[in-house]
């Protein structure tokens, strides 16, 4: 890889392309770094996997918005999806302890690695429907007709979605990420149609519950500690909006890097033919440290001075943790820029690190692993149908994913 000479410019076209050597760079000249974001906040950048797992951890980063810094309106400029109006945003990755540690421990009662196992047919037979529907053809877009609807469709019956309601949910999500998280206009709408909506299923499960994820979480509260109504809401929320966009991403960027490197796909493609498992699972955790879901960790914000890799941080400050760059931090990882679907000791940070550890990497794994073993065993010589330079990545400053993957590959 290249490394650019200058500080290199952050958050252009190009940068959205690639930006792993502009990361490379930030890790080698200016770890901790003092930048000003597309939307005029400015933040520091921390990109170095020890400093990046610090200060994942470090409990005076809190996550509760109201410690940033307020401009000079005396407002915080964070673009912190929805308005905190909407009271959805009050869930898991906005709040810090004791709050936290009381609505994970019981979401946690709710969504077992248990339950998620259990879920492992329904997925499987979900991937399926949806290859059935554009296998014919030999053409697809694999983030609309695949990647998409699969996370959302798993997520809608893990909670008891009804299923003649998961459309609107489809829809309500796809109107949130192709505005890409902004908190205006026709975003704010999906989220006040999701909460209403979400208010009116929690009520009706109150009355009748099932063997859903929300009735869990219903039970779990009214036999421990309380959980409200607004907090069941967000918490379905953070389910849904931590749930999809991300799996979406797993698929979208795992499948695109597969594509990319004809040699390691060949390996997974033949050890899936032979019915072994061994490979798909350290080729998913490799496929995630590569090209993760998850550019930057969300907001972080200073609760009292700190040094982050001898940077010193301001009261206030926020401090983004560059997920994608210390993935790829040749201090951890040997051989960072290559794929390498065996890699071993392979502690990334896609899923995070600390108290706010993904709560969905049990399903997001299941999701990932059914996704593209069943791809590659059903379309054997799937192809990209388009040159790698005409993809173009999705807006939005938090996630790292395609905005569509056009395929090719013999009708099945
Ligand atoms: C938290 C990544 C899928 C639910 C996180 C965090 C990361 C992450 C990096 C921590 C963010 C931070 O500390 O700022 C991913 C990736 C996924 C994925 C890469 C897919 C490949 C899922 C799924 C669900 C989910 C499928 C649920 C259905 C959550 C929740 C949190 C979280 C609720 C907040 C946990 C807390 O604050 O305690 N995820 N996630 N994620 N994720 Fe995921």
């Amino acid at each position: 890889m290249n490394l650019p000479n200058a500080a290199p410019e952050l958050f252009s076209r190009e940068f959205a392309d690639d930006p792993y050597p502009a990361y490379a760079w930030l890790r080698e000249h200016s770890p901790v770094h003092w930048t000003t974001l597309p939307s005029g906040v400015e933040a520091w950048l921390v990109t170095r996997y020890d400093d990046a797992r610090q200060a994942l951890a470090d409990g005076r980063l809190s996550k509760n918005p109201d410690h940033h810094a307020e401009d000079a309106q005396g407002k915080s400029r964070t673009g912190i999806p929805g308005e905190r109006s909407a009271n959805l945003m009050t869930h898991l990755l906005n709040i810090d302890p004791p709050d936290h540690t009381r609505l994970r421990r019981l979401v946690s009662k709710a969504f077992t690695p248990r339950r998620v196992a259990e879920f492992a047919p329904r997925v499987q037979e979900l991937t399926d429907d949806l290859i059935d529907r554009f296998a014919p053809r030999g053409e697809a877009d694999l983030i609309h007709e695949f990647a998409f609807p699969l996370p959302i469709y798993a997520i809608c019956e893990l909670l008891g979605v009804p299923r003649e309601d998961q459309d609107d949910f489809r829809d309500w999500a796809g109107m949130m990420i192709r505005h890409g998280g902004g908190p205006r206009g026709g975003v704010a709408r999906s989220v006040r149609k999701i909460r209403d909506y979400l208010a009116e299923l929690i009520h009706r499960k109150r009355g009748d519950l099932g063997d859903d994820l929300i009735s869990g979480l219903i039970r779990a509260s009214d036999h421990g500690e309380h959980l409200t109504e607004n907090e069941a809401a967000a918490m379905c929320f953070v389910l849904l909006f931590a749930g999809f966009e991300t799996t979406i991403n797993l698929i979208g960027n795992g499948t695109y890097a597969l594509l990319r490197n004809p040699g390691q796909r060949a390996r997974l493609q033949e050890s899936l033919r032979r019915g072994e498992g061994a490979l798909l699972d350290t080729a998913v955790e490799e496929l995630l440290r590569y090209d993760g879901p998850v550019e930057l960790a969300t907001w972080r914000f200073a609760t009292e001075p700190l040094t982050v890799g001898g940077q010193r941080i301001a009261t206030g400050d926020p401090v983004l943790v560059v997920l994608a760059a210390a993935d790829r931090d040749p201090a951890r990882f040997p051989d960072p820029d290559t794929l390498d679907l065996s890699r071993r000791d392979n502690q990334h940070l896609g899923y995070g690190h600390g108290i706010h550890y993904c709560l969905g990497a049990p399903l997001a794994r299941l999701e990932g692993r059914t996704a593209l073993q069943t791809l590659l065993l059903r379309l054997p010589d799937l192809e990209l149908a388009t040159p790698p330079t005409d993809l173009r990545r999705r807006g939005g400053l938090i996630m790292r994913g395609l905005r569509d993957l056009p395929v090719r590959f013999t009708p099945a």
